[in-house]
């Protein structure tokens, strides 16, 4: 077992130790565990209801702790059951996945899909703990690891030149030996941040929206393309992984930085070729932007209903929140990122 983990489960009393973790994970853990599929459709309230309905059985209490072992999926649902069984319960996250590590196991932000909408509803509860363990990532599949690396660039982005500039020269290396050591310095760099942004404003009133930086564009795009996925030819899984979208949605938001608040162009053609080295072009095309404008309308980081809000930057290291963009230079921003 993890070490790591093992030392924080010994505050609790044994008995009231749960694990919830990702059913393709091999784990030999002496805690009741129950597996779930980690996918969209499973990231439910159904899915929370059959962990309330089993820690029940199980006679989970108020001094229970919920650990988390997966990627963003489980960490977001079994967070979102936990902080609501009995009204809040203790949860660690174990992420297993490099997109959970520097993101979605941070930061206290749990929930489900609903409606066709991601993450509709949820709460705001931190973890007692995040565990990471960078061997799981020995075992990640490239795409996967790529996607995590969107939510890497754009931590990067936030933090500055120096560190988009080491994080430009990990992913080339990506597929190298020794890739971990490399990756493991930026986990702690990005985690370090996205912890000192959250204590600064966990429930994302302010400072916490540059987290959102490339994530209009970019949770429209996963949006719309679940919403398409049984017209695309390759695995919809595949194509719509969260850091993916993440990285065409930098591209276009980069697009309206240089436009509406002079960033350096470098930078927006820098990603671009990280886009076309890497990741390709997103699988939707300019018949899609008045939905993918509409899926932009309905993100929950709007303040008006009517009026998009974007975290753009003046340049590396330097996000503004609360930006907005006249529809047509969105659609030029739209046409830039499905033409390049
Ligand atoms: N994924 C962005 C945040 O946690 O605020």
């Amino acid at each position: 077992m993890i070490k790591a983990l093992e030392d924080i489960v010994s505050q609790y009393e044994q008995t009231q130790i749960f694990v919830l973790a990702d059913s393709c994970l091999a784990l030999d853990l002496p805690y009741p565990t129950l597996r779930i599929e980690a996918s969209e459709e499973n990231k439910s309230l159904e899915s929370a209801s059959e962990i309330w309905t089993w820690l029940t059985k199980k006679n989970a209490t108020r001094k229970a702790v919920l650990v988390n072992i997966g990627g963003g999926t489980i960490c977001d649902l079994g967070g979102f059951a936990a902080a609501t069984y009995l009204r809040g319960i203790d949860y660690i996250n174990v992420p297993t996945t490099l997109l959970a590590m520097v993101d979605a196991a941070i930061g206290g932000k749990t929930g489900v899909n609903h409606g066709g909408l991601k993450n509709r509803v949820g709460v705001f509860r931190m973890p007692k703990a995040v565990i990471i363990e960078p061997s799981f990532l020995e075992t990640l599949p490239t795409d996967e690891l790529l996607s995590g690396f969107g939510e890497v660039l754009k931590t990067a982005l936030l933090i500055g030149d120096g560190v988009f500039a080491s994080a430009l020269s990990a992913l080339d290396k990506l597929a190298s030996l020794g890739r971990l050591s490399r990756v493991s310095q930026l986990i702690d760099t990005c985690r370090a941040y996205k912890e000192s942004v959250v204590a600064q404003d966990s429930t994302e009133t302010g400072l916490r929206k540059v987290l959102n930086f490339g994530h209009t564009v970019g949770h429209a795009i996963e949006e719309s393309l679940a919403s398409h996925s049984e017209k695309v030819t390759l695995p919809a899984a595949k194509r719509s992984l969260h850091g993916y979208c993440v990285v065409w949605g930098m591209v276009a938001e980069l697009y309206l930085s240089v436009v509406l608040l002079g960033c350096p162009k470098e930078l927006l053609q820098q990603m671009t070729k990280v886009l076309l080295d890497y990741y390709g072009r997103p699988n939707c095309n300019c018949k899609q932007q008045e939905e993918l404008i509409n899926f932009m309308r309905q993100d929950k980081k709007n303040a008006a209903s009517d009026a998009i809000n974007f975290t753009l930057l003046k340049k590396a290291g330097d996000p503004i929140i609360n930006q907005v963009a006249p529809k047509d230079l969105i659609k030029e921003a739209l046409d830039y990122l499905f033409s390049v």
